[in-house]
């Protein structure tokens, strides 16, 4: 196994013990939907078209699929073909047939504490009438549309009335800075991009238009701006260009026709960074997506009709795409949309919130939970959050002691943790207990049902128990992104080549003898910061991209909260000098070229780099020599 994996399985004190059992409670087993895993489990394992056909029942179609697997062209896999169905029409349309059109879709609190709510039937015509101005902007069926928002409700809006018309959204988180946004801007070719005059986040205002701006320099195709007022604040404006929200909004008809869309049409394309510089776009379709990712939220959180559900990610990733917007609200279900920092003003932010709305349901991140364990007990101790029923974690293994701080500071001892395995390339929860499962801190449990998952060493093989190998997953589901949009050879290649008719994850994992698996790490170049999924070369390009730097090598070396924390080694051009001024210029520079979130911890500045003779740098052994830890096998070195 790599030294890395190793590395990473020390940082998150990942420690396989098979004793300490967290069974459910008597009250989490009386309420739960799904009360016997196993029967289900093994149903959907013998029968998996009859499962998820079931499954897609519970959902409206315009027209009935005539097959639910299609798998003649492996890997491109398809599911419920000949469907007719748009997720927008399960999501909105369908509720306004019931007593749930006045039911509360989203509370949002802004982070200055103001304060929207958004009933379903507004929600619809909020979405009707930007559907109708992205149609007067010229925007088709098939059209690419980024957006680029803060966390206000426009972004499920515009997600949503892109989808009505059959346009395919490309979200930019806005995290993301003038480079990463340009980039997906051109790859996408999309010429609508739907943005804020700014953010408010810890304290701070986002110049998202300011962002915008400079990236349409880079990628002139962009003709059409769209731009929601959040902060009143100045911004730049280029006539003809640029629209704003309020103004187009006020002339557009609140009534919208859903385009009626085959199940396999595309919904939406979602940028995730892999092992190159470029990173790719997983593309998911409507019919499939929407049965996994409605099922999944369904099963997993227990979604009921009282519930209070919190998701605390950013809609701009596919955590908020699946259980913030998409499942949520096909499953009819009151979200609660925070804007800001966690620990804005005082390190109870979230806490206050649990309390004030009675938050039943948290779905959150570790780093998150490990920034808030930092300020102490006390923080949460000052709520009152015994609404809450079930928890939630994803992103990256959490460790026990904050898997423990979690469950007994926050949960109060009584609520289960959903910790759910999955990636942008899954579409929703792959590896995950359900409420009613026994929880181990630290395993994601078992897989879904339908979902097969298998832990297997070099050569395909299962490993043994508790031995670490590679997670693959041998069968399709509804769910899967169907290829990465404009490269199917890549999507080849990265998830089906290494290990022919599986899905190679890229995480490393080991099931222990109760069969529950537990998620190591990545094992290619990819890093997890702060939950977020970065590539090593995005940053060592950002890097490069500035006039001092002639090289440069990028790893991920544990961090308390973090996760991860990005160290570079950076060789520079003849005539710089390696000051402290131009290693924090360093930093600053790739903050601004990706995004605050890439910015490194440290940047050093070396000689030489460790490389293979082929000239592949050894990150492996950048990291060894860091942590003073043994370099491991140098054969292939050639300095
Ligand atoms: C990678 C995918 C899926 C939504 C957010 C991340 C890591 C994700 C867990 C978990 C251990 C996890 C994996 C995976 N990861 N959830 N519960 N336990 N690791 O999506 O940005 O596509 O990242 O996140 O390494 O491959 P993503």
């Amino acid at each position: 196994m790599s030294d890395q994996s190793q590395l990473q399985a020390q940082a998150a004190e990942i420690s396989i013990d098979h004793k300490t059992l967290y069974p459910p409670s008597p009250e989490v087993v009386a309420r739960a939907r799904i009360k016997d895993r196993d029967t289900l489990s093994k149903f959907a394992a013998d029968h998996p078209e009859q499962f998820w056909a079931e499954r897609a029942e519970e959902l409206e179609w315009y027209g009935k699929w005539e097959k639910v697997l299609d798998d003649s062209n492996k890997p491109f896999f398809k599911w419920f073909v000949g469907g007719k169905f748009n997720i927008v029409h399960n999501a909105l349309d369908r509720h306004m047939k019931t007593w749930r059109k006045n039911k509360v879709a989203y509370i949002w609190q802004g982070e200055d504490f103001s304060e929207r709510q958004i009933s379903y039937a507004d929600l619809n015509r909020e979405v009707c009438r930007f559907a109708n101005v992205l149609k007067s902007l010229g925007v088709k069926k098939g059209d690419r549309v980024t957006i680029y928002m803060g966390r206000v409700i426009e972004l499920p809006i515009a997600m949503l009335a892109c989808a009505k018309i059959g346009a395919v959204h490309s979200v930019v988180y806005g995290g993301f800075s003038v480079q990463a946004l340009a980039g997906r801007i051109l790859d996408s070719q999309s010429k609508v991009l739907v943005t804020c005059d700014g953010a408010y986040v810890n304290g701070k205002v986002v110049e998202l238009k300011q962002i915008a701006d400079d990236a349409i320099k880079e990628a002139p195709i962009v003709e059409k701006v769209v731009v929601y007022k959040r902060t009143g604040r100045k911004i730049g404006w280029v006539e003809g260009r640029d629209h704003w929200w309020h103004d187009l909004m006020k002339d557009a008809s609140p009534v919208c026709e859903t385009e009626v869309m085959d199940a396999e049409d595309p919904l939406f394309i979602l940028y995730t960074s892999g092992s190159t510089g470029k990173p790719k776009a997983l593309l998911h379709t409507h019919g499939g997506y929407a049965v996994y990712t409605y099922t999944t939220m369904r099963y997993v959180f227990d979604i009921q009709d009282e519930d209070r559900y919190w998701c605390a990610a950013d809609p701009g990733w596919i955590t908020g795409h699946s259980y913030i917007v998409y499942a949520p609200l096909m499953n009819g279900a009151t979200s609660i949309i925070y804007e800001g920092g966690p620990a804005h003003p005082a390190p109870d932010r979230w806490w206050s919130i649990v309390e004030q709305y009675g938050v039943t349901i948290l779905y959150c991140a570790p780093t998150g939970i490990r920034g808030l364990m930092r300020f102490g007990e006390e923080w949460p101790k000052k709520h009152d959050l015994s609404s809450l029923r079930l928890l939630g974690s994803v992103g990256e293994p959490i460790n026990p002691e904050a898997w423990r701080w979690y469950y007994v500071h926050v949960g109060g001892s009584r609520c289960p943790i959903m910790d759910t395995w999955w990636q942008t390339e899954t579409g929703g929860f792959m590896i995950t207990p359900l409420p009613v499962t026994p929880l181990k801190p630290g395993s994601a449990t078992q897989p879904f049902f339908g979902i097969r998952a298998e832990v297997v060493d070099d050569n395909g093989n299962p490993t043994p128990p508790g031995e670490e190998g590679y997670l693959t997953i041998l069968a399709p589901w509804p769910g899967m992104a169907r290829t990465i949009y404009g490269d199917p050879d890549r999507y080849v290649q990265t998830y089906w080549s290494r290990y022919p008719g599986r899905y190679f994850t890229g995480d490393s994992a080991r099931v222990d003898q109760d069969g529950y698996f537990w998620i190591i790490g990545r094992v290619d170049d990819v890093l997890k910061v702060s939950g977020y999924r970065l590539g090593t070369a995005e940053v060592e390009s950002a890097l490069v991209s500035h006039p001092a730097v002639a090289e440069a090598a990028a790893i991920g070396l544990p961090h308390e909260v973090r996760g991860n924390a990005i160290y570079t080694y950076v060789i520079l051009r003849a005539g710089y000098e390696g000051t402290p001024e131009l290693a924090e210029e360093l930093r600053q520079h790739v903050g601004k070229v990706m995004g605050p979130i890439a910015r490194p911890e440290k940047v050093e500045f070396v000689a030489k780099l460790p490389k293979t003779r082929s000239g592949k740098i050894m990150r492996r052994v950048l990291k060894a020599r860091a942590q003073g830890l043994p370099e491991g096998d140098l054969t292939t070195l050639e300095e």
